[in-house]
């Protein structure tokens, strides 16, 4: 198989549904060598099933298990391509109804998970010829929103660290991009209809994209597998939204 991923090693954090399970399938179907992990090892068991890829249970935020992610790569398939850093929670609250618990647990998966995954992902690439991350940010992690007072902060970290190892990784042959996805059609979003306030707000935040609906885990799949693949050769430190119009406003 040739093609922009064909025969890459690739790790997607968070794969056990929503976005993460989107693109493992898509970089399977590209023909892809993965690595599949995530926290909920049940749910992880039970994607792309029957396929030859390697599974590592285990917590971004957590050292060790997060160069696990990475050593699986390494250690199965002799390098690591491509890290798809994905794995997010998505607490919705505003600031006077967030607690020091609740911000240190949304940075703690979504800042540090993020940053370890990445920070060891590099550790490997700089003297294996190079490879691509993406990080899954989000419209939270370009511009402001109401009832987002930690979750949005925490994604600024994925933009982040986009733009800047980008630029610290770039003679060593790494590229690092970020996606910024508007609200899409996953799990954790689903879940919110039966929340306080969700179904409002959902309906609310269709009327707020301008394409006029919520977008779909495949198609955050499809622009991650563009960054993450060689068609994107010489493009790095870009945040591409993936918002039907939102930040165009
Ligand atoms: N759904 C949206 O509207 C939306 C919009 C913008 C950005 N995002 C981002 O996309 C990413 C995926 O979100 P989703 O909507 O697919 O959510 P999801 O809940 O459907 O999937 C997230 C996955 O991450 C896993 N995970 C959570 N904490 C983990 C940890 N500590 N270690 C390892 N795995 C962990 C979960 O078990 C789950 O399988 C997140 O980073 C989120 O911030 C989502």
């Amino acid at each position: 198989m040739t093609g922009p991923l064909a025969g890459l090693s690739c790790v997607v954090t968070g794969a056990a549904s929503g976005i993460g399970r989107a693109t493992a399938e898509r970089f399977a179907a590209e023909g892809a060598s993965l690595v599949l992990t995530d926290i909920d090892d049940e749910g992880l068991a039970k994607v792309l099933p029957g396929r030859d890829v390697v599974r590592v249970a285990g917590d971004v935020a957590e050292p060790a298990d997060a160069a696990a992610m990475v050593d699986g790569a390494v250690g199965t398939y002799g390098r690591l391509d491509v890290l798809v850093a994905n794995a997010g929670i998505i607490p919705m609250a505003d600031v006077v109804a967030t607690s020091v618990a609740d911000w240190d647990a949304v940075l703690r998966v979504d800042g540090r998970g993020m940053f370890l995954t990445c920070k060891y992902a590099v550790e490997h690439m700089k003297d294996s010829g190079g490879g691509s991350i993406v990080c899954v940010s989000s419209i939270s992690g370009v511009a402001g929103q109401r009832g987002q007072a930690a979750y949005g902060p925490a994604k600024f970290v994925a933009s982040g660290l986009a733009k800047h190892l980008a630029v610290e990784w770039a003679a060593h042959g790494i590229r690092v991009n970020a996606v910024a996805p508007g609200t899409i059609r996953t799990e954790r979003v689903r879940r919110l209809a039966g929340e306080p306030g969700g179904s409002g707000y959902l309906a609310a935040m269709e009327r707020m994209h301008p394409l006029g609906r919520l977008g779909e885990p495949a198609e955050v799949a499809a622009a991650i597998a563009f960054l993450a693949g060689r068609d994107a050769s010489f493009v790095t430190g870009v945040v591409l939204p993936v918002d039907g119009g939102y930040l165009a406003q």
